[in-house]
């Protein structure tokens, strides 16, 4: 069983987003399994450093459509992005220094916070984006 099952709940109805938001799941998924299953530091590095960048693309994506369409709560929406992008940063920043491990709890921490976000502020924006007539 994946670490993140997809499923219909986290949808918010606008496929690029949607789309975005499965491979996010899939690079945590990759994560995981590669961790599970022992794996060097060199691999926990490049996966981790496909989360990070492939995150900073996500954010940007949905920011630029928060422009584009106007979207009213977009400021902080933004701080949120800004948070887990500097958290994650950080912990990839002392992963390689060899301050950190990618542990459990570090998993378990980037699947609520994504949880969460897709939830609770993704949700919200995806329904506005529908209001507007972006599916
Ligand atoms: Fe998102
Ligand atoms: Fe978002």
């Amino acid at each position: 069983m994946a670490f993140i099952n997809w499923n219909d709940s986290l949808k918010v109805n606008v496929d690029s987003i949607d789309s975005q938001h499965q491979k996010l799941i899939d690079i945590v998924n990759t994560l995981f399994d590669a961790m599970s299953d022992g794996k060097g530091n060199e691999v926990l590095n490049d996966v981790f450093n496909d989360l990070l960048n492939y995150t900073v693309e996500h954010f940007s994506h949905e920011e630029k459509l928060m422009g584009q369409y106007n979207y009213p709560k977009a400021e902080f929406h933004k701080v949120e992005h800004s948070d887990l992008t500097r958290q994650a940063k950080d912990l990839y920043e002392k992963f390689k220094s060899g301050q950190a491990t990618i542990s459990v709890p570090t998993l378990n921490f980037l699947r609520s916070w994504l949880n969460n976000h897709i939830l609770s502020s993704d949700r919200q924006f995806g329904d506005y984006l529908n209001s507007v007539g972006v599916k």
